[in-house]
């Protein structure tokens, strides 16, 4: 199994998310969360305005899949995900040792 953190745009959520659906990807954890790359935040726009602080606001999404789906699910947030333009955000690939859904106690892919 395979972790894939992406950092996106805000305003690319909801087409991240129909994508991801699209391809048959359940289980997904998304949080608000602020950062910066490497122009630490001071040339990047969001809402139309330069931001003036050196934190701008993105979108975590954390999803477990099973690894020979990871080219495929990083291929379909890349699609979905980018404008081109700086900040567009950034994908971390995690190796993961197990899983376990506590209703059932299933383990592994059976409990993605
Ligand atoms: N090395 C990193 N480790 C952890 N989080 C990161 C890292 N790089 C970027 N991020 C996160 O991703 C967000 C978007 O990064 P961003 O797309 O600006 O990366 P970049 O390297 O500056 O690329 P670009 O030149 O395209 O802007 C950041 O605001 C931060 O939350
Ligand atoms: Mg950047």
């Amino acid at each position: 199994m395979k972790k894939i953190e992406a950092i996106i745009q805000p305003f690319k959520l909801a087409s991240v998310r129909d994508a991801l659906k699209a391809i048959g990807i359940d289980g997904l954890t998304i949080t608000e969360v602020r950062g910066h790359g490497r122009q630490k935040g001071h040339k990047e726009v969001y809402r139309g305005q330069e931001y003036e602080v050196d934190l701008v606001p993105k979108i975590k999404l954390e999803m477990v899949i099973g690894a020979d789906r990871a080219d495929e699910v990083i291929d379909t947030i890349v699609n979905a995900a980018r404008t081109g333009k700086i900040g567009d955000g950034k994908i971390f690939v995690f190796d993961v040792g197990e899983a376990i859904r506590i209703r059932n106690e299933d383990r592994g892919e059976q409990a993605l």
